[in-house]
């Protein structure tokens, strides 16, 4: 590898074209550009086209906390642009095409819309043959076996060569959008093209951005790591909840956080389940790629344990009688606005159909998006909670931590019970009639004998 797409891309010559410009579209086109790359966007949703181009301000919310760089002078120098129209991004300057489209839908994979952006580059470089071929660079999370099922078989069908008319390969990210350590740069970057040379291009290309470059053996093998650490962490994450519920007189948060203390042990927590698009999906991934998915039985327990937590802990609260109950939080994780798979949706849901009456509150979501994803009206926090006979904390944001505990106090009239996933609540001195539980600690899912 001699640096010459590097080169060409720094120097100006060359720009990169992103498919998708939402969490991970739109932050590899900030660090791009921040190195000096010329970025060119699309997306189908047009606000968000429109939100690239403005400066100053940007819809995805909290990202440019995690950047903790400056976009607007690169949006003014146009090293960062979105177009509303595709085949503005087949050009011959743009050497390098990084799809970042969802890849999940209603909590399985979904493959629709990178075939989508897949059919687009390859029937138009089939059409227009550029001096170089294109590196196509898959930054979604996709299945192991994603591109031997469906992106070789669209590649034939469609007469196009990988490896001659179009370069193609992995790179799966890893960003963890509430910490900006966690970023492009800091995070180690695992590649993986479908032939060597490919996998060094990528290597090149995301060297220009990230502190580290693995080379995997393939796109098959980068593929699969980025489900496989995660499905590490689903287990893990489900052994705690399944812990709890073997052992409900006992505090299983205090047992995990002492476990935790042992050189080689993580420190887990038991919750509502896992949610986002990464830790919930990648025992699915893993399971449906693999040659003999009948071997990994863990996998499977787990999964069927973590997506019957939400109607697990809807269930207690039921039995415990109450009736009106107020969902803190929509996001699967605090101030990032993701509700995909957060488990206040299978609650709420669950709720509902147990005869509840259900309200659900979050900063970061409007009443109309609230309504259209849980069927609930929402609520004010904290002024809003009076009419509660419980309430149940999901997502750790900031403004709930945050809130003086006498205006939380305040405004928790009616209610008797309180039922907090991560324990963000734990050092409120509540009033006595107020029963609180952590997710975990004894008798949190079922009243202690
Ligand atoms: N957000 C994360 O924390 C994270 C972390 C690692 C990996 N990922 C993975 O990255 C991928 C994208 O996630 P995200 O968080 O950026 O999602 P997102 O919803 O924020 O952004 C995806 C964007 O793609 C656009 N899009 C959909 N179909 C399109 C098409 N056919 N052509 C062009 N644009 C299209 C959508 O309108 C949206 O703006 C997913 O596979 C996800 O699993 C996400």
């Amino acid at each position: 590898m001699n640096g010459e797409l590097r080169k060409k891309l720094k120097s100006g010559e060359k720009k990169i074209a992103v498919w998708g410009v939402g969490y991970i579209g739109y932050s590899s086109m900030a660090y791009f550009a921040k190195e000096g790359v010329n970025c060119i966007g699309y997306d189908v949703h047009k606000e968000r086209v429109d939100n690239v181009n403005t400066e100053g301000s940007c819809v995805i919310k909290n990202i440019e906390f995690w950047l903790a760089f400056d976009v607007a002078p690169l949006v003014k120098s146009k090293r960062i642009f979105a177009t509303h129209n595709w085949k503005d991004l087949i050009s011959d300057d743009v050497a390098v095409h990084l799809i970042g489209i969802p890849t999940e839908k209603n909590g399985a994979p979904f493959n629709d819309h990178l075939k989508d952006v897949l059919t687009k580059l390859f029937t138009e470089y089939k059409q227009h043959k550029t001096s170089e071929p294109p590196l196509i660079v898959i930054e979604s999370t996709i299945t192991p076996n994603l591109i031997e099922d469906m992106v070789f078989p669209l590649a034939k069908e469609l007469d196009v060569s990988i490896g001659k008319d179009v370069l193609l390969g992995v790179a799966p990210r890893r960003d963890w959008f509430v910490s900006p350590d966690k970023t492009l740069k800091t995070l180690p970057r695992v590649v993986g093209g479908t032939d060597k040379y490919t996998t060094q291009l990528i290597g090149e290309v995301c060297g220009i951005i990230s502190n580290t470059v693995l080379e995997a053996t393939d796109h098959r093998h980068a593929c699969i790591v980025k489900s496989v650490e995660n499905a590490f962490r689903q287990l893990d994450i489900t052994f705690a909840n399944q812990l709890s519920l073997a052992y409900p007189h006992l505090n299983t948060v205090e047992i995990l956080k002492l476990a935790g203390t042992k050189w080689n042990v993580g420190t887990y927590h038991p919750s509502f389940g896992t949610g986002g698009y990464c830790i919930p999906l990648a025992p699915q991934y893993v399971l449906q790629g693999a040659k003999h998915p009948e071997k990994l039985t863990l996998l499977k327990e787990s999964l069927t344990t973590d997506f019957s937590q939400p109607q697990r802990v809807a269930k207690s609260l039921i039995d415990r009688g109450f009736k009106k109950i107020g969902i803190l939080g929509l996001a699967y994780v605090g101030d990032l606005k993701v509700s995909v798979l957060c488990p206040t949706l299978a609650l709420s849901r669950e709720l509902l159909a147990l005869g509840a009456e259900v309200k659900v509150q979050d900063p970061l979501f409007s009443a109309a998006e609230i309504k259209a994803e849980t069927n609930c009206d929402t609520f004010e926090f904290p002024t809003g909670m009076n009419e509660f006979d419980a309430i149940v904390i999901v997502s750790t944001h900031m403004q709930y931590k945050s809130t003086p505990h006498i205006e939380i106090i305040e405004n928790l009239e009616n209610c008797t019970f309180v039922l907090d996933n991560m324990g963000i609540w734990r050092d409120l001195e509540l009033p006595e009639k107020i029963e609180y539980h952590e997710a975990g600690d004894a008798g949190w899912l079922e009243s202690e004998e």
